[in-house]
């Protein structure tokens, strides 16, 4: 698919650090440091988006604050996937006056997939009037030169461009966490699902540079992260808009030959672009985790036909069986649409078939949600929300089931975690995940985060595994 890449220059993105320090001095005139809150939702590509822009806010001279009370500056970074995610948004942004009338100079920006959607951008224009500056993800690399503008201006500035290929590398990042770390590979899709408003609001797909890629991989082993997820919509077709030579198994090579102890995941995986020769590098390269999302979303083949996925059920469970001989001990997870328009409940039935002939460790189920401007909108959908609820929980019911079954083999074996975090509760202090990314909750010192120990599991429930350390 033809589109137009925009690569923005490294000078672009140094003037809109330039451009940082000019609000900074604005920001503090008055001596006192201004706070920032961003409020992400939606997928790991946002979370790595908001990394950026409080890498950005932070050279405004930005501390960061939870209390919407005390920002200066709130960041509303959006999801556009369903609508439920659009309503949060969009409440949350509603009771945003509250926090506008005790400090009127509050900045409120809304960026990210939702105001990418030209009727969503009218919307917040039109009824959310607290709102002072609306950009599309396209634009996120010169955030500073809209909100100096608004600054400026004292104006509401709305800025969304269309292009479909913008791609910017040396973006300041302000990571949430010490020990593990976001890494997107490419932006965009170009899969156009019928259901999926993704690549209306992503653009086309575009992978960064191997060399730019494996040199941000770099420099987060050199900072000391034990686990770097790749991320991309569908990065199996990592590097086909480049030509370069490298694919998506190639770039895990390339990464997993950096010196170090540290973790490599990856999401998401279209069943389509999944190879052979993927999972043979997978389970060759020993930094790699034996982990794959691949979602199926249905196990009928009418339905897979209707939702765009070019593949059917038999080369889905081909490709199962492909990864499970290469690599025994995956974890593989899925995600699952329910309520497709007109899906009957034979068609339903056959996806509970899947789901128990596959047997997932766990599986991310959505009940359909209709999104303006896809092809599946304007598909008959004569089932009712409460007919789609029946066939969720029935799935949601099976799902658990296997989940905890899959949990209560763990017990009574040792593993290694990467400790990985708090949980706040005293019983089990500390989160770690295995090496197929499962929850194992423990009782140890908060040194031991970000460090790779053994765990003998004790206990497990459909969610997580409870464990204690085995030095054994
Ligand atoms: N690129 C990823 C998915 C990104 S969206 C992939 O193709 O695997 C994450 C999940 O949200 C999808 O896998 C799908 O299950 C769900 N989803 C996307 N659009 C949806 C919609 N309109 N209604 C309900 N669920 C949806
Ligand atoms: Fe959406 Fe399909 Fe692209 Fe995933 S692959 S982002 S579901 S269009
Ligand atoms: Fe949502 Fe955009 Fe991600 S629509 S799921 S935030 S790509």
């Amino acid at each position: 698919m033809s589109y137009v890449r925009k690569e923005i220059s490294i000078d672009e993105i140094k003037k809109q650090e330039e451009i940082c320090l000019q609000i900074k001095e604005i920001l503090c005139a008055e001596g006192k440091q201004p706070m920032a809150l961003v409020d992400t939702y939606g997928c790991q590509q946002n979370e790595a988006d908001s990394e950026k822009l409080r890498g950005y806010l932070q050279l405004m001279g930005c501390g960061f604050t939870d209390d919407e009370f005390l920002a200066d500056i709130i960041l509303v970074n959006t999801c556009a996937v369903r609508e439920h995610a659009e309503m949060r948004v969009l409440g949350n942004v509603g009771s945003l006056n509250h926090t506008k009338k005790n400090k009127p100079d509050q900045i409120i920006s809304v960026c990210g997939c939702m105001v990418q959607q030209q009727h969503m951008a009218d919307k917040v224009k039109k009824s959310y009037p607290v709102v002072d500056l609306v950009f599309g993800p396209h634009e996120l690399w010169r955030f500073p030169e809209l909100l100096l503008k608004h600054i400026q201006s004292h104006k509401r500035v709305f800025s969304r461009c269309e292009s479909d290929g913008v791609i910017a590398e040396g973006i300041p990042r302000n990571r949430d966490s010490k020990v593990k770390a976001w890494l997107s590979i490419m932006n965009g899709c170009n899969n156009f699902c019928t259901y999926c408003i993704v690549p209306y609001t992503r653009g086309r797909e575009r992978s960064r540079r191997p060399e730019d890629v494996v040199a941000e991989a770099r420099e987060l082993v050199a900072a000391g992260y034990k686990e770097i997820t790749l991320l991309g919509q569908n990065v199996n077709s990592y590097g086909k808009d480049l030509n370069c030579g490298v694919d998506f198994a190639d770039l895990i090579r390339m990464i997993n030959d950096i010196p170090g102890e540290f973790l490599i995941r990856f999401m998401t995986s279209h069943p389509k672009d999944a190879t052979e020769k993927l999972f043979k590098t997978m389970a060759e390269c020993e930094k790699c985790a034996h982990q794959i999302h691949l979602p199926v979303q249905s196990g009928n083949d009418h339905i897979l036909k209707r939702m765009n996925r070019c593949y059917d059920r038999e080369k889905y469970m081909q490709q199962v069986e492909m990864a499970r001989s290469y690599m025994p001990d995956l974890v593989l997870t899925t995600d699952i649409i329910v309520g497709f328009p007109g899906e009957t409940d034979e068609e339903f039935e056959d996806t509970i078939k899947l789901c128990q002939d596959v047997r997932f460790d766990s599986m991310f189920t959505f009940i359909y949600s209709k999104r303006q401007g896809t092809p599946a909108a304007t598909m008959p959908d004569p089932f009712t929300r409460e007919q789609k609820q029946v066939h969720f929980d029935k799935l949601m019911a099976v799902s658990n089931a296997i989940s905890a079954e899959k949990h209560k083999a763990y017990e009574g074996k040792t593993y290694k975690v990467l400790v990985d975090g708090e949980t706040g509760k005293d019983e089990y202090n500390l989160s770690s995940r295995t090496n197929g990314g499962r929850l194992v909750h423990l009782k140890g010192d908060p040194a031991l985060i970000g460090k790779f120990i053994n765990v003998k599991i004790t206990s497990s429930n459909t969610w997580a595994l409870y464990g204690e350390i085995d030095n054994g």
